[in-house]
């Protein structure tokens, strides 16, 4: 079998005596729109913050494409091809559509002077630029392209916040529940959004909540609890099992 692209070993980390993370294990095969489910509280989130390089874990190992990159700084591990959303949606509202998008744009400073001074800096915007259209075009936001983003719906801020992943030019990225208040409508295009650029090879690991979504679009799911992995298999082997069952029960969403 193929070497996952992302493998999770032994993650821990706590706040403040909270263990949030407990000893997490759990691959992302490439390729997959791999779902990340389990109760409120479960460690999800911090799950990401330390794969993500948001927040160090304190114990374990995080290998992405085969490099170990457990404690690298959050921008390293965005410029290698791992990029995250956030679960609160970001991004500067007075700003355009376009703009925010540009934001993203892969930057390295070091090759931008560099770039300038041989006069190829303003080809590096222009490619960006068309990179951000292209985006905007490919989610169905460039008639938005010029709005303000803070004038988009809640649906519409969470395709930009792809969108703003998209623009790392990334091999996996790792959604914080992409369609959490969002109409059933745009909820369902954003879904097909993901299937499509599945199948153009981009690999997913997702947190939802919404178990239809999960049923529809992810294999495999990964079940957490209490900082801990406790099952991993098809929606219908999880949904099935009385271990997922009761940690739901005994915490409800
Ligand atoms: N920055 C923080 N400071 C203090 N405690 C935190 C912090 N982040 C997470 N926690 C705690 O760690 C535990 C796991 O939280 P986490 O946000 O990872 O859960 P989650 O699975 O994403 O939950 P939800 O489904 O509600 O988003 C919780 O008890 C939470 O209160
Ligand atoms: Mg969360």
């Amino acid at each position: 079998m193929a070497e996952p692209l992302l493998s999770v070993r032994a993650l821990a980390r706590r706040f403040y005596g909270v263990r949030a993370l407990a000893g997490a294990d759990f691959d992302v095969a490439a390729g997959t729109i791999t779902a990340l489910i389990g109760p409120n509280g479960a460690g999800k989130t911090t799950a990401f913050q330390c794969i993500s390089g948001v927040v160090p874990p304190e114990g374990g190992r995080i290998l992405f494409a085969g490099a170990e990159i457990t404690g690298w700084p959050a921008e390293r591990i965005s410029r290698a091809g791992l990029v995250r959303t956030f679960q609160v949606a970001r991004g500067i509202p007075r700003l355009s559509v376009l703009e925010n998008l540009l934001l993203y744009a892969p930057d390295q400073p070091g090759e931008r002077i560099w770039a300038a001074l041989i006069g190829a800096g303003r080809k590096a915007e222009r490619r960006a630029r068309e990179r951000a259209i292209a985006i905007a075009r490919r989610l169905d936001l460039l008639s938005l392209a010029n709005q303000p983003a803070g004038a988009l719906s809640g649906g519409q801020k969470k395709l930009l916040e792809i969108g703003r992943a998209l623009m790392a030019e990334p091999r996996l990225v790792l959604l914080d529940e992409p369609i959490a208040g969002v109409n059933p409508a745009l909820a369902e295009r954003i879904a097909s959004h993901l299937e499509s650029l599945k199948n153009e090879g981009l690999t997913f690991l997702v947190i939802e909540h919404h178990m239809d979504m999960i049923a529809r679009l992810c294999d495999p799911v990964i079940v957490m609890a209490g900082g801990r992995t406790l099952m991993i298999g098809s929606f219908a082997e999880v949904a099935a099992d009385s271990a997922v069952q009761e940690a739901y029960l005994g915490r409800p969403n």
